[in-house]
């Protein structure tokens, strides 16, 4: 089976619905196909100030979120990043094969450190994109499903991994993107020229997968769309009505051709409201499952300690092949 490795921040509390449809769905729907490798990658979260007990509350939270969203650690490895220490000492290498104006180019940081400011931005977070070089080759991932936001971090995946393959000898597999078009960018519902992002976006603009199911479905009738009548699906024109339409589709697995036609005669506030309420019977659920998971701590760890175990067996076989490439002694 192929192998397929993702991560989620723990940081912002409740995922966002363009988490869900842009990455974690596909997570789910991957995991019988292939070989997958999932983690909460609280490393990354400190790039950014946290609070120590709330990193360690949302940690928490993000991996029972992935739990009620689907993720199943009996069918996946489901881990968290800190428990692999290979995944720092790899960075680490990958930090000495990168090239210091390859990672300036990575837009995430340009937009990121300009909102902290030059004494606010941490050398952790320019090197962001190394680490996650270094989670992605550490288990020999073929594809890592994400959003659209992360293409360019898989771009400079591959060719770190190129250059040490070329430098030291083959050593690690080339990873491909696997970015859903369809739900590549969810956008935000009060600005749709914008995506969904918990950093960027107002709350009324974003529906979060632990809202109270009532305000999720009142954002989505809140949602801004334009002046016109027409259900089409046209994002240059028509952005709003098309994230609806995107959000829908994904969300039930309806084409959009299907959409447009069944509202086609029933105006915007007919797919508002159906949205809405597919929207709650979602959220509903999801609330619930999350709490459980929530209210047995001993359980959750416990998965995650099992998750970090079969993470490591893979991690530390790669590190060391990687430590005896660039021509480290081996220990002992
Ligand atoms: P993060 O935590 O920002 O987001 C998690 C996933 O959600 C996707 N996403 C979206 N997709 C569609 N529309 C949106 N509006 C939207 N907002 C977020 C993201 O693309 C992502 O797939 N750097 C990564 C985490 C990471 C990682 C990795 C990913 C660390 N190591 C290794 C893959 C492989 C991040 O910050 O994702």
């Amino acid at each position: 089976r192929p192998r397929v490795l993702s991560g989620i921040q723990p940081t912002a509390g409740s995922f966002h619905l363009g988490n869900y449809l842009g990455a974690l769905r596909q997570w789910v729907n991957l995991q019988d196909s292939h070989d997958a490798f999932y983690m909460v990658v609280d490393l990354h979260a400190i790039t950014i100030p946290q609070d120590p007990a709330e990193l360690r509350a949302s940690t928490r939270l993000a991996a029972a979120q992935l739990l009620a969203a689907g993720v199943d650690p009996d069918r996946c490895t489901l881990f968290l990043q800190s428990h692999v220490p290979e995944h720092a000492q790899l960075a680490w290498v990958m930090n000495c094969v990168t090239g210091f104006g390859e990672a300036s180019r990575m837009t995430q940081f340009k937009d990121k450190s300009a909102k902290q400011g030059t004494e606010g931005t941490t050398v952790g977070l320019f090197t962001y994109p190394i680490l996650q070089i270094a989670d992605i080759l550490l288990y020999h991932a073929n594809q890592v499903p994400v959003g659209e936001d992360q293409r360019q971090h898989i771009e400079i995946t591959r060719d770190v991994a190129e250059r040490f393959n070329a430098r030291f000898g083959r050593t690690f597999t080339i990873p491909e993107p696997y970015i859903l078009k369809e739900a590549a960018k969810i956008y935000d519902l009060q600005d749709p020229t914008v995506k969904m992002s918990k950093s960027a976006s107002s709350p009324k603009g974003i529906v979060s997968l632990l809202d109270e199911p009532k305000a999720a479905a009142k954002k989505i009738k809140s949602a801004v769309t334009d002046t016109g009548t027409e259900i089409r699906y046209d994002p240059e024109h028509k952005p709003g009505i098309s994230n609806l339409l995107t959000i829908y589709s994904t969300l039930t697995d309806e084409s959009v051709p299907v959409l447009e036609q069944r509202y086609a005669d029933k105006g915007y506030g007919a797919l508002k409201t159906d949205l809405a309420e597919a929207v709650t019977e979602w959220v509903e659920p999801f609330r619930a499952r999350t709490q459980q998971y929530l209210d047995d701590p001993e359980t959750l760890d416990a998965v995650l300690a099992k998750g970090a175990d079969k993470a490591r067996a893979v991690a530390a076989e790669t590190l060391a092949e990687a430590y005896d490439r660039v021509g480290f002694v081996p220990a002992k």
